[in-house]
């Protein structure tokens, strides 16, 4: 049987909530891959140093053993630069949302005012705290994302020193700016390398496909795949994995997010399979990141092999994506 080896495996954009959610998502995470950047929407936002190391405990109490890394991360106010350094130990990045954008944002940026950010952002920079940032304006909705890019801009080059993450990009132009500053890079998910626009809301209105940034276009899709497949080195996975209960999904007023944690190197293998790429996968998993963090995580090798996996209808009350459907590849073990 074809199998194929990754090593620690790490999940750059992750979603884990809390309380029995947490309890529940968690330990799927845990088992197959080395770490995550935690996401800080939590209500209210983790936004303070016993806020990080609180959530850091209910996360580490959640899972079944020690080998999983929780990368924290504390949601963006304009901070300044003593409690950054009081906290600068123990998180990992600082996550940026424009206010109201997406799940749990309400409390973000409202204006993008370089002058306002800039005691915050040079702090960021001098202490070596990388900005994840989710990309989207208030505009028509395929075009948000497009549309933040002259915000990229504005914060690549007025802080040259502060590594910005563009989390999730779905768009052509996203991709193409990664080449115009040094100090931008990006995470990708795997749905955005599967989905566009037409498996949102082309036929059937599919709630499990709904995310923010949306899926969009056939060329978007084929610019952030050419980018992956080479495991280009500024790009790195971050599954944007975001459970909803089934209820809050498959109601008038569908929550944004796409359930992928169980099922996400599954889908990476298949896919990079289908392009004869699988020997860059390690790189897009895990290697770049390390590179890009500065992170070391510890040993976790999973083997995956090439076998029919249903995917599961429902992993506790979260329905994940292509719930019910086959795919190609499955995890063998994790050690
Ligand atoms: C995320 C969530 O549910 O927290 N939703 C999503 O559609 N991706 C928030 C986010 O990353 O935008
Ligand atoms: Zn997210």
């Amino acid at each position: 049987m074809k199998t194929h080896t990754l090593l620690m495996p790490l999940d750059m954009h992750l979603h884990l909530r809390d309380g029995v959610m947490l309890e529940n998502v968690a330990p799927l995470t845990a088992y197959s891959f080395s770490g995550a950047i935690v996401m800080p929407n939590l209500v209210p936002p983790v936004s303070t140093l016993e806020d990080i190391q609180a959530y850091k405990k209910r996360i580490m109490a959640a899972v079944p053993n020690d080998f999983f890394e929780p990368y924290m991360t504390l949601f963006y106010k304009n901070y300044d630069k003593a409690f950054l350094e009081s906290v600068a130990g123990e998180l990992t990045a600082i996550k940026l949302y424009p206010a109201g954008i997406t799940t749990n944002s309400e409390g973000g940026v409202s204006s993008f005012d370089i002058e306002e950010m800039r005691p915050t952002l040079e702090a960021m920079s001098a202490l070596n705290i990388p900005l994840c940032v989710h990309g989207e304006t208030d505009g028509f909705v395929m075009d948000r994302e497009a549309e933040f890019m002259s915000i990229y801009e504005l914060l690549a080059s007025n802080f040259p020193d502060l590594k910005i993450i563009m989390e999730h990009i779905t768009t052509k132009e996203a991709v193409d700016m990664l080449e115009k500053h040094d100090n931008l890079y990006a995470t990708i998910t795997v749905h955005h390398l599967l989905l566009t626009l037409d498996d949102v809301v082309g036929g059937m209105m599919m709630p499990h496909n709904f995310c923010k940034p949306i899926a969009k276009r056939p060329q978007d899709l084929d610019a952030l795949l050419s980018i992956a497949l080479e495991a280009h080195p500024k790009v790195m996975f971050g599954s944007d994995s975001a459970p909803h209960p089934q209820e809050k999904k498959e109601s008038c007023g569908c929550a944004a997010g796409v359930f992928t944690a169980p099922i996400a190197l599954q889908l990476l293998c298949e896919i990079f399979e289908q392009y004869n790429k699988l020997d860059n996968l390690q790189a897009f998993i895990s290697d770049n990141a390390q590179n890009i963090y500065g992170i070391c995580p510890e040993f976790k090798e999973v083997i995956l092999e090439k076998r029919a996996f249903v995917i599961p209808e429902h992993y506790s009350n979260v329905v994940p994506m292509y719930a019910g459907q086959a795919i190609n590849w499955a995890i063998a073990s994790v050690d």
